[in-house]
Order: C-alpha cells, then sequence, then structure tokens
C-alpha cells in the first residue's frame, strides 16, 4: 500500500469518528432534510447551516466538510475524535482559516454505503485561487459518467489508469478479485491510498506514466478517467492535462489496450478528440484501433467550440481570469485547425476476432441510467451477429417500441411521410424505417423465423425472396446491435 494521509491507526480513529458522528451518505441526508440536500446540491449552504447550529459532531463535520464553513478549533477536535486532532492537523485534513478558527484541508466525502473519498478541496470552495498543479480531482461528472458506464460483471484482475482520489477503484473492488490502481501523481496515490483504507479496501498502487507501471501485465477490467484535455501538449495540472499534444493520451491509451488486456477483457476510457476541418472526426477516432484487434464501440455524448471549452477548463481550475492563457490556448486551437472537441467514452474489447467490429458513432440522447449493462448487451449483441444465422433466428421488439408518425392530410386521406421506430427505454435510439422494413419489425413476434417472416413478406409485396433475404441481413443486423430487435433464445 502507498503511503496514506495518515498512519494505519489514525486512519482507523478517522473511520471510527466518522462511523460514530453518522458522517455517511444517509446520515448527513437524514439530518439535513431534502430541502437543504437539494439546496447543497447547488452550492446553496444556508439551509444545512440553520440545521447543524448545534455544533454536535455530525453537526461540525457536515458544516467543515460539506458546506465549507470556518468552525472553532474545539468543535472540529471533538468532532474528529479519537483521532487526534494534531494528527489531523499535520495531515492537512483541516488548516488555519485566516482570521482563526480552522476550515477543511481537504474534501472528504462519504460516498455510497460506507465508503469515504478523500481529494483536494474543489475549485468552488475557493473562488479566485488557482489550484495546486497536483490537484487531486474529487468525484465529478466525468467520474460519475464512468462510474455508470462501467460494465460491472465480475472479474478476476481489474486496473484503475489515473485513479486520483480512487472513486473509480472503489467501484472496481465490487466485483473484481483483486484491484490495481495507478497514478503519475504521488499525492494522488497517497489520497487513493487513505480513501481505500478509509473504505476498508485494499487495493495495489502503483505510480507512473500512463501504463508504464503494469507493463507487460494483463486484466479483465481497465478503466481510465485520464487526463484527457486537449491543447498544446503543457502541463499546469496534472488532473487534466496528459503532456500529450492534442488527442494523443486517449490514441496512446487505444494503441495500449491489446497489451493490457486479458483474452475477452474490456478496457473503457473517457476520451476528448479533435473534430479538425475538412476531416471526419469518426474516422479519426476509428483509426485509433486500426491494426489492434479489438472491438470497439466510441460513442460521442458532446461537443464543444473551442472557445466554450477553453472557458470551462479554464474556470475549473480557477484560471478563468487569465485572457492570454486563453488566446494562447485557443490560438493551439487555430493553427491546428481543431473546429470542435467532441467528448465520450471508448469500450474496447479483446474478442479475439479476426473482423473486429470498430463502430464510431453519436449517442447524444438521454440514455437510462446506468450505461454499464446496456454497454455489455452491445457487445453481446455484436457476437451474435458476427456468429449467427441471422435468417434462421427468430426475432421480438424491444419492450415498450413505440412508432412515431409524421402525415400529411391530402385529398385521398392522410399520408404518412415519415416513420421512426422509437425505444423508450435503455439508450433510447430512434430509427426511420420504410414500410417493408416496419412490417419486418412489426412481424417480430419471436414466434417464426426471420426466414419465414421474409417468404411472407415477399409474397405480400411482390419481390423475390431471395432479394429480400439479401437487403434483411444488414438492415437485421443494425436493428440487433442498436436493441430494436432482440433474438430469441
Ligand atoms: C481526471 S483525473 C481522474 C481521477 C479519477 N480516476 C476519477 O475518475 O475521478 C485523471 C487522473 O490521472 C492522473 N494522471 C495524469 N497524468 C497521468 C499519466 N501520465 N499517467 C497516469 N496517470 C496520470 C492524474 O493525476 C489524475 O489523478
Amino acid at each position: 500500500m502507498s503511503d496514506m494521509l495518515l498512519s494505519t491507526d489514525g486512519v482507523a480513529r478517522l473511520r471510527d469518528a466518522l462511523a460514530a458522528a453518522g458522517f455517511t451518505s444517509a446520515g448527513i441526508a437524514e439530518r439535513l432534510g431534502p430541502v437543504a440536500t437539494a439546496a447543497v446540491a447547488r452550492n446553496d449552504f444556508r439551509a444545512a447551516l440553520r440545521v447543524t447550529e448545534d455544533r454536535d459532531p455530525l453537526a461540525t463535520l457536515i458544516r467543515v466538510f460539506v458546506c465549507a464553513q470556518t468552525e472553532p478549533v474545539e468543535a472540529v477536535a471533538a468532532a474528529l475524535a479519537p483521532l487526534d486532532f494534531a494528527d489531523a492537523f499535520d495531515a492537512g485534513l483541516v488548516e488555519a482559516a485566516p482570521g482563526g478558527g480552522v476550515r477543511q484541508g481537504v474534501d472528504l466525502e462519504p460516498y455510497g454505503d460506507s465508503w469515504w473519498v478523500l481529494s483536494d478541496v474543489p475549485s468552488s470552495a475557493r473562488p479566485g485561487q488557482p489550484l495546486r498543479p497536483d490537484h487531486v480531482l474529487g468525484i465529478g461528472g466525468a467520474s460519475s459518467t464512468l462510474v455508470g458506464a462501467a460494465v460491472r460483471r465480475p472479474v478476476g484482475t481489474a486496473l484503475d489508469l489515473g485513479t486520483g482520489c480512487g472513486v473509480q477503484a472503489l467501484h472496481l473492488a465490487t466485483h473484481a478479485g483483486s484491484v490495481t490502481a495507478t497514478d503519475l501523481s504521488e499525492r494522488a496515490l497517497r489520497f487513493a491510498a487513505t480513501t481505500a483504507a478509509l473504505s476498508g479496501q485494499q487495493w495495489e498502487m502503483l505510480r507512473g506514466d500512463l501504463v508504464a507501471p503494469v507493463r507487460g501485465r494483463r486484466f479483465d477490467l481497465v478503466v481510465s478517467n485520464p487526463p484527457f484535455v486537449i491543447g498544446p501538449g503543457t502541463t499546469t495540472h496534472t488532473y487534466r492535462d496528459s503532456g500529450r499534444a492534442g488527442d494523443a493520451v486517449c490514441a496512446e491509451l487505444a494503441a495500449a489496450a491489446a497489451e493490457l488486456l486479458n483474452e475477452g477483457g474490456v478496457m473503457q476510457f473517457l476520451a476528448n478528440w479533435e473534430h479538425v476541418a475538412g476531416e471526419d472526426w469518426g474516422d479519426r477516432v476509428a483509426g485509433w484501433f486500426d491494426g489492434t484487434g479489438l472491438d470497439a464501440w466510441v460513442i460521442q455524448r458532446e461537443v464543444a467550440d473551442p472557445m466554450t471549452y477553453v472557458g470551462l477548463w479554464l474556470a475549473d481550475a480557477n484560471e478563468d481570469g487569465d485572457p492570454a492563457r486563453a488566446a494562447a490556448w485557443l490560438d493551439w486551437f487555430d493553427a491546428n485547425d481543431v473546429a470542435a472537441i467532441g467528448f465520450g467514452l471508448v469500450t474496447l474489447r479483446r474478442g479475439g476476432n479476426d473482423d473486429p467490429v470498430v463502430r464510431v458513432e453519436d449517442l447524444r440522447q438521454q440514455t437510462q441510467q446506468p450505461l454499464g449493462d446496456q454497454i455489455a448487451a452491445w457487445f453481446d449483441r455484436q457476437d451474435f451477429v458476427r456468429d449467427a444465422d441471422l435468417l434462421a433466428a427468430r426475432y421480438r421488439t424491444a419492450p415498450g417500441l413505440q412508432l412515431q408518425q409524421e402525415a400529411t392530410l391530402g385529398d385521398d386521406g392522410w399520408a404518412v411521410d415519415r416513420q421512426v421506430l422509437v425505444m423508450p427505454s435503455g439508450l433510447r435510439w430512434s430509427e426511420e424505417v420504410d414500410p417493408l422494413v416496419l412490417a419486418l419489425v412489426s412481424g417480430a413476434d419471436g414466434q417464426v423465423p426471420l426466414r419465414d417472416q421474409i417468404a411472407l413478406l415477399a409474397v405480400a409485396h411482390e419481390v423475390a425472396e431471395e432479394d429480400l433475404a439479401d437487403a434483411a441481413g444488414p438492415i437485421v443486423a443494425h436493428l440487433v446491435e442498436r436493441g430494436i430487435v432482440e433474438p430469441v433464445a
């Protein structure tokens, strides 16, 4: 285990203090009530401060670590007991506040039923104060996206590459026999080791650049929320800058995946990619997997223009008051013809196929969370499409599948202009279909093999059965891939 912020005994004492006070997700929610809890989520602490005026241990911990308040030393010392206040102070858990009293020195966040995550105090709690270069990021939107997207099937070995506060590793430990967590940052590893111990988990922890610390080893599942931010390749903050120019860090992870994965293993990472003027962004990203032999599914969830992107990331590190920095960053985008930046998720599988599937697509619609089960099912369906006799199989439509129609009223009544199949749950794909495909989908009741369905349709529409079967193959493969129709076992 890496060094921690506290000694092993200190961590045990801190855990005792937090548990005894009820400083858990459920305990805080109960103490604050729904109104104050909702307000806290909007960084409005007024209601939370009103219900914690007693300054009992739970109230004090909420005031310090949730509401970012300065509190009297005696109250904080009592809330952290049996951890010695001097030990907490030396470890940097709390620090002297300007003007007296103490305030949080780190972010200490109860997470799940029995976990606590340590990270640096977020930029929002210290407005105007630039983050330290090795700032350890807490659980944010991107972390939660990856937590939800990870395939949670039982595995032997799992790796969290760029563990930071350790949030991904915590989840991996719930379904992996062993967890390895790496980071370039010594500070991040210290925080992650403390998160692990405080949460009653044990991980192997290794320091180094990207895959270097685990070179030559293979895993069943690899997850990474890497420092994917696109720019000139300079590093000001380890949590977001990889030191590689453009989107090279994500291309590097993609290239390393085949050597990192056991047969059947899965690697998932969040990524940013360039939309270069005159170039198809999908071709660019698909090029990352050339020659890897991996099945790949890349989903683009958001696209930002450079101005918005730079503004967002500078604000994230409280650097937004630096116009020269923004200008230099934007100049780099201009010089490299970067018109926009895509954000999404890459899932790779070492499937051992001669003809791996590589799909790069937009998936911008709201989806049903968590995505992990949907992603696992997508790869299962790829296996079916690759291996099965599609014409011999029977299919049924996705539960709740809807048909939306647009029609124009003319002299002969309504003329249907457009028919769209809509999945109301799951990935919520919508798919425009022609009448023949609609007839095929409508007849998919799980009773009849596709071949027989096609024979009936060929007669009804007066087309050659062979031709219809040839045309139907790729269409059904696509509908299965999207889960609009499902094969019946
Ligand atoms: C965006 S944070 C993700 C933290 C955490 N895994 C999560 O999901 O919230 C990226 C992490 O990658 C680490 N990192 C940065 N450059 C790295 C590199 N070259 N090799 C390994 N880790 C790196 C950072 O220190 C940071 O902890």
